[in-house]
């Protein structure tokens, strides 16, 4: 049993499988609470939370993906280390990332990336995502049993992203291979954050020769556009921002669309007349995703560095402190959602949830991964009937058990074994 007073909330691995439990101690203490380790606040509050979220100037993002390890690389002085953080910025672990980026360099960022998803490319997307649920579901569907994760979700993020993209056909296998388990593997065996860091890897030196190509002698393609692309203010992107961009991309959009996948198809297991409901009510998916998303979302943790001290809800913070903004506790705090352990489609501030963000670094790709959600969900309901969890994997209701990979920033399920009647 855990400590939960004495627990590293970043490490401890036995939060991972169910963290909610941890999530309503530390709301016991306040909806901010000093956590024992690393110089961090934890944000259970949703009201906190958005206060937080809304002021950039005095929470910086630098720390948005990596949180508090490693420790920043120098001592904070004083009530404002906005010019310390700068000179020190880039000494940090992934500050190239947009969602990492503060002020004007992430407008700029954002600005670039946005251009990318342009009306035109979501209509062919979303038309390439239709035929892509079925190619995918074709593999496997027969059988009558499948674990999502491999043999659908992961691969089916990937490839949106690599069509959104415009990466040649060609290449598209190579990217499945190299960020995820091919359709068929058994997820999960490789370490995960091993499999992150060659996942990355990969896509620096792919982007990193294609863009500085393209940039050379542009092909009119889509990454051609991009290689030649400016920001709003005229200057030029260096091809590394383009990169860093274009690499983003596949690490906030494939991993959390495909989790998000497993949760919903995990919550439509254990309540099996919502099953019916949706299958019967397709109407009712959209509102069902955002459901999923504000009570099992994919982003659990995010975090922010306050450059000047501050007071939040009381809570004095001071400058240097890492605020772990709980997305997935935030969601869950009664005080703005009633019964927050209920899944109802009918909430009516149910679109209110953090499960995207909010403020300046709001998803960029929110209604990306609803589309795909949207589709997938509609076909696995169009071809999986009466689908149920595997006894044999997951073990018997009352006593079943789920693998989350080991990390504290996303809510990821590792596999989902489930067993169904095939339609054909
Ligand atoms: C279910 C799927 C997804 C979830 C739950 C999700 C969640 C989030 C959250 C919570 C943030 C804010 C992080 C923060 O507050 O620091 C974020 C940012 C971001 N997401 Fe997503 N995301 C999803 C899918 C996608 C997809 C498909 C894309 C694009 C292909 C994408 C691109 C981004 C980008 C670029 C940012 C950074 C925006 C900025 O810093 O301005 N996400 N996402």
């Amino acid at each position: 049993m855990t400590n939960f007073e004495t627990a590293d909330f970043f490490t401890d691995t036995s939060l991972i499988e169910n963290p909610f439990p941890y999530f309503e101690y530390l709301r016991s203490q306040g909806p901010i609470a000093r956590l024992p380790h690393r110089n961090v606040l934890a944000v259970t509050g949703y009201a906190e939370a958005i206060e937080i979220l809304n002021d950039p100037q005095t929470f910086s993002s630098a720390n948005a993906a990596t949180g508090p390890i490693p420790d920043l690389p120098f001592e904070p002085e004083g009530d404002d280390i906005t010019e310390q953080l700068n000179a020190h910025r880039d000494e940090m672990i992934a500050t190239g990332l947009v969602v990492a980026k503060d002020g004007k360099e992430h407008a700029n960022h954002r600005s670039l990336m946005m251009n990318l998803f342009t009306p035109t490319r979501l209509k062919a997307n979303e038309e390439y995502m239709w035929d892509l649920t079925s190619t995918l579901l074709d593999k496997f569907v027969d059988q009558g049993h499948c674990d999502l994760i491999a043999d659908y979700a992961t691969p089916f993020a990937t490839l949106v992203i690599a069509d959104l993209l415009g990466i040649p056909e060609n290449d598209r296998i190579t990217f499945c291979e190299k960020l995820g388990p091919p359709p068929g593997a058994v997820g999960g065996e490789v370490d995960y954050m091993d499999s992150q860091v060659l996942g990355m890897s990969f896509l620096f030196e792919y982007f990193g020769q294609y863009l500085a190509e393209r940039r050379e002698t542009p092909k009119g393609d889509i990454l051609s556009q991009f290689a030649q692309a400016k920001f709003p203010d005229g200057s030029t992107p260096s091809v590394d921002d383009l990169v860093w961009i274009s690499a983003f991309l596949f690490g906030a959009g494939q991993d959390t669309t495909a989790r998000l996948l497993g949760a919903s198809l995990r919550v439509f297991c254990e309540n099996p007349e919502l099953q019916i409901r949706v299958r019967n009510d397709r109407s009712l998916i959209p509102a069902f995703i955002d459901e999923v998303v504000r009570y099992e979302g994919p982003v659990k943790c995010a975090s922010r560095l306050a450059v000047k001290t501050t007071t939040v809800a009381g809570v004095n913070i001071k400058a240097g402190t890492t605020i772990a903004l709980l997305y997935g506790a935030c969601n869950r705090d009664p005080r703005e959602f009633e019964a927050p352990t209920e899944i109802r489609l009918n909430r009516p501030n149910a679109r209110k949830h953090l499960g995207f963000g909010r403020g300046v670094h709001t998803c960029a790709g929110m209604p990306l991964a609803k589309a795909e959600v949207t589709a997938s969900l509609n076909r696995i309901l169009d071809r999986m009937m009466d689908i149920k969890l595997s006894e044999k994997h997951h073990g018997k209701p009352g006593d079943q058990h789920f693998s989350y990979e080991p990390i504290y920033t996303l809510r990821a399920l590792k596999n989902l074994y489930l067993e169904f009647t095939p339609v054909r």
